[in-house]
């Protein structure tokens, strides 16, 4: 196995919740992904894995898909009886597609769970996630705005993003612009590298922007391109936004926003099976011509 000093990050799920194709999803994208002669190949869900020194990984989000995201990763495989090199886990808010995976990461294994107080109390709130032996796994709640050991050589700090609560305690009219801990994101400082993952995003802020202003790399909320996405591909009448998630494209979309902010690498994560930048198209072109990336499972992006 690769040891080194150098920074990596891993995108072990690249789609947002749902995945790629999405079990119930007959739009043209997941009719191709399911299609052994399709052009795309199927995408897991929202999850990035991080190291400082190559043997040590933090996870950031528990995707349902973090079974098989480990298998297709070999540098997260145990190394021995009962190992694992993933020394910690950090939720960045209590969706199903970031929480999920927590169960799958029973068996008695220790590890270090992050989270805010408010997406803590989530995971308190349901007992499913007691099968998390607190004698193996120490949940560790995180303030904003405070940096903290993530695994080793890799501080984090969490800050408010723009976003809602989960989907599964909404209610009737979400406030879509909470600025709190229910949605947070990451900022990895390691080998004088600044990194950022922004999985969920509502609106790039002017705080937000010179926060991530001259990053080495930010993974962004590459959810929809269009906000009206899902009804054009006749999948659902929400728009982006109201799902907590700025489109890429148009006035306040993030290719836009983010074209300018002088970031080494754009990487967009967590973009939902109806993107059409899934497609090598002039969607795709659009994002990459403004300088950024389309994430895609597997993806490892080493800063040196
Ligand atoms: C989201 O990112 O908006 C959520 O993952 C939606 C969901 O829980 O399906
Ligand atoms: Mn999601
Ligand atoms: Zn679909």
């Amino acid at each position: 196995m690769q040891e080194t000093n150098n920074v990596r990050a891993l995108v072990l799920g690249a789609a947002a919740g749902g995945g790629l194709p999405q079990w119930n999803c007959g739009c043209s994208n997941c009719r191709e992904a399911r299609d052994p002669n399709g052009a795309l190949t199927p995408q897991t869900q929202s999850s990035l894995a991080v190291t400082a020194n190559g043997r040590d990984w933090s996870l950031l989000n528990a995707s349902p898909d973090i079974r098989s995201q480990i298998e297709a990763n070999p540098a997260l495989h145990p190394r021995s009886l009962r190992d694992t090199p993933i020394a910690s886990v950090l939720v960045t808010n209590g969706d199903i597609d970031h929480i999920a995976g927590l169960l799958i990461l029973r068996e008695k294994q220790p590890f270090r769970l992050f989270t805010t107080a408010a997406i803590g109390d989530i995971l308190a709130a349901n007992p499913v996630f007691e099968v998390l032996d607190p004698n193996c796994v120490e949940r560790i709640t995180i303030a904003l705005d405070q940096p903290f050991a993530l695994v080793d050589g890799m501080e984090a700090t969490l800050f408010a993003v723009p976003g809602k609560l989960p989907l599964f305690m909404e209610g009737e009219n979400p406030d879509t612009a909470l600025e709190g801990e229910q949605t947070v994101g990451v900022e990895l400082t390691a080998s004088g590298k600044r990194i950022y993952y922004i999985p969920g995003c509502g609106r790039l802020t002017d705080r937000l922007a010179a926060r991530i202003r001259g990053a080495d790399l930010v993974f962004f909320d590459g959810t929809v391109f269009h906000d009206d996405e899902m009804a054009r591909a006749g999948t659902g009448l929400k728009t982006g936004r109201r799902m907590g998630h700025m489109p890429m494209s148009g006035e306040g979309g993030s290719i836009e926003a983010l074209k300018d902010l002088a970031i080494g690498r754009t990487i967009y994560v967590h973009i939902n099976n109806t993107n059409p930048v899934w497609q090598h198209g002039p969607e795709r072109r659009a994002a990459e011509q403004a300088g950024h990336e389309i994430g895609h499972d597997g993806m490892e992006v080493q800063l040196t």
